[in-house]
Formats: structure tokens, sequence, C-alpha cells
């Protein structure tokens, strides 16, 4: 079988990951080219890549034959035009979260996918960490008993430079704040885990820099089999720590509190019961999870074996819908300063905007 052709479309700071977890994979696939409206970007990944085309203008790259796989890695507000525009020209589509800027979009998105029977998937990578399989196997298995409570603070920080990129500061470029764009990880983890979502309420604010979207909040879950839960999210820490936790009647888990491998590195998973306690070590001896780096390695591996196999990818279109979904409802929450059911329906203005004027 000829390799797969991948094009990277935009070349920051994320476009490294995506590049690093195609070459993984150079059995099946060739790397060739990056796009970015700044070209000087573009020819640097190109060389430190080693692929062999560099432009500003994906368009270019939608014609040729030798591409078929197209990775976008742009700022939010560019996604979905890309991945429609790829869609259209015959390439599969892999696409960073948080994939597209509101439920109307993914529903034009969703009938592209279907029209043309392409691989299409985004890119939520803490689910494929080991610690998070780990979580989600014994919950499967019934291990946890009943879950009552889980969490995820994410304390972070990002500087004033961060948010002084054009794309970083406004609903209308980044789509929403930091809950959309970094908590949006850990509440994709829960939802993995546990389920899917009821109800929620939050609270969102820009606390410490200037704009629009928000640098802080707290939001209130409940998930359909009635466990209780949080994400608590800032840019504004001293020290960056994360940490999930979740409080089964027999058991819980508690992460460690690296900030950006806290899906990947050991969790404990305890129990008052020592029976018990034995029952979840030997279970977890069952199975096969290895501990690694964070990275889109495992993300991409499946994605590109989905391709290859015909299927939907593990994070396809309904597993997107589900956490924006989520996402559309902590906005309106905070914007109606109440708690929201879900799922927002398709005349809701929050459905086609997530700062619609009302
Ligand atoms: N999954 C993750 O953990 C993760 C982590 C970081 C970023 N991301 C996502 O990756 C995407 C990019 O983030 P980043 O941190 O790399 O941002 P970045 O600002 O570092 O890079 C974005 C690049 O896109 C380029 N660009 C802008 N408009 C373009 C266009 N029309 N065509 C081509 N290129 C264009 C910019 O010049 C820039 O080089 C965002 O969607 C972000 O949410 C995901």
């Amino acid at each position: 079988m000829e390799k797969l052709g991948v094009a990277i479309i935009g070349s920051g700071g994320m476009s490294a990951g995506h590049a690093d977890s195609f070459l993984q994979l150079d059995q099946h696939i060739k790397l060739m080219a990056f796009t970015d409206i700044d070209l000087s970007r573009a020819k640097a990944r190109a060389r430190e890549f080693g692929a062999p085309i560099a432009v500003t203008d994906y368009q270019q790259l939608l014609k040729r034959s030798d591409i078929q796989i197209i990775s976008i890695v742009s700022p939010p507000f560019h996604h979905f035009q890309t991945i429609i525009d790829s869609l259209d020209a015959g390439k599969h589509v892999l696409c960073e979260k948080p994939v597209v800027m509101n439920l109307a979009e993914l529903d034009q998105v969703e009938t592209a996918v279907h029209k043309t029977g392409l691989g299409f998937g985004g890119a939520f990578q803490w689910r494929f960490g080991a610690s998070v399989r780990q979580a989600k196997a014994l919950h499967e298995a019934g291990m946890f008993g009943d879950i009552m409570y889980a969490s995820n603070n994410l304390y972070w920080l990002r500087t004033r430079e961060y948010f002084d990129v054009d794309w970083r500061n406004s609903y209308q470029k980044a789509g929403g704040g930091i809950v959309f764009n970094l908590a949006c990880h850990g509440l994709d983890a829960l939802m993995f885990i546990l389920g899917d979502i009821e109800h929620v309420s939050a609270e969102l604010d820009a606390l410490n820099y200037q704009m629009e979207i928000e640098d802080t909040g707290v939001v209130i879950l409940r998930f359909k089999n009635k466990a209780l839960g949080h994400v608590a999210a800032t840019v504004n820490a001293q020290q960056q720590r994360s940490r999930v936790e979740i409080i089964g009647t027999k058991l819980e888990a508690i992460s460690n509190d690296d900030p950006y491998c806290v899906a990947y590195e050991p969790w404990q998973f305890r129990s008052i019961d020592p029976g018990h306690q034995k029952a979840v070590n030997e279970f977890l001896k069952t199975q096969n999870f290895q501990y690694e780096p964070a990275s889109h390695r495992r993300l991409i591996a499946e994605f590109v074996e989905a391709i290859m196999a015909q299927r939907e990818p593990a994070v396809g279109v309904s597993e997107i819908r589900r956490s924006l979904q989520v996402l559309t409802a902590i906005y309106k929450a905070n914007r109606l300063k109440r708690t929201i059911d879900l799922p927002i329906q398709k005349d809701d203005p929050f459905f086609t905007d997530l700062n619609p004027e009302l």
C-alpha cells in the first residue's frame, strides 16, 4: 500500500507535536507539507521535520494527489473552513481541539463527513493517557462502586504575551476562553470515564487580563449517572499544577499533580477495604496500560489506523459533539447565571454562537 501523504496546516507551537506523531508512523505515512500565513514558520517546520513542501495557502495542497491527510493546527477560527475545503477536496482530516466554534458548524462538518465518507477526527489526547484509560476500565468493571464526585483542577500560568497573540483573546478568533481552549481536555477526560452530563452551571471571568474571554472559570457538573463534579481552571497560578479526582463508594482515584502530564503519569487508586484494594491491584495487573510521556502519538496512531481500516476514528464527530454540547452549555450558564440542561437545541442562540447577542 502506498504511504499516505500528510500536510500540516498551521506551523506554530502545536504543529511540532503533530509532525512528531506522524513521523512515528513512517511505515504508513509520508510527511509532505507545512503551511502557515507566515511562510518562514512553514519553512522552518518543513526543514525541521524533513517535509519537501512549505507554502502559505493550503488550497494549493488540496489539489495534490500525493496528500491524503490534512492535519489542522491553525487557530480555532480558521478550522471550520479548512475542514470543509479539505473534505470537499477528498482529504481525510484531523483537527485540533476545540475543533469548531459552535454546534451549527459541527452539524455542517458532520454532513460533509457523511457525504464524502472520509475520515474525520478531533484532538482530545488526554483520553489516550494510560491513567485515564485505567480509570475508565476500573469504572466499566464496577470497581469504583457508584461514582459520586469527579473533578479536574487545572491551574496553569499564561503570561500577557500569550494573550497578546492575535487569535487568543476574543470569542471571534479563539471561540472562547480558557475553559473552551484548555480545560476542554479535563472535561473530555471526565466524560470519557463517567459518561454524559445532564446539566451544568458556571462562573467565568477575566480576573487578571483585560479581555472579553475568561482567564478563570469554575463549572459545576451533574453527570447523567447522578455524580456531581467540577472543573476549576485558571491561568493565573504561581506554580502550575493539574489534578483529576474521582470518588466512588468503593474506590477513589487521585491523579498526580503534573500540569501537562496528568493523564499520562500514574494515579493512585485507593480503597479503605483491603480486600477490594487487592482486587483493584490484581485487576490493573491484568490490563496492558503503558505509561509514556504526554504526546499526541497515540491519538494520531489511532487516527491513522482508523483511516486505513476505513472506520471512524475514536474521537469522531459524535465524541466532539458531546464535548462541544457541554462547553456550549457552560458559556450559556455563565451568561444567563443559571443551570443549563443538556442538550442545547438547534433553535438556541448559543447553538450558533458561544457569545450571542441576547
Ligand atoms: N491538543 C492540545 O493539547 C493543544 C495544545 C496547544 C494548542 N492546541 C491547538 O492547536 C491550534 C494551534 O495552537 P498553537 O498553540 O500551535 O498556536 P500558535 O499561535 O503557536 O500557532 C498557530 C499558527 O497558525 C498560523 N496561522 C494563522 N492563520 C493561519 C492560516 N489562515 N493558515 C495557516 N496558518 C495560519 C499562525 O501564523 C501560527 O504560526 C489551536 O487550535 C489550539 O487550540 C492544542
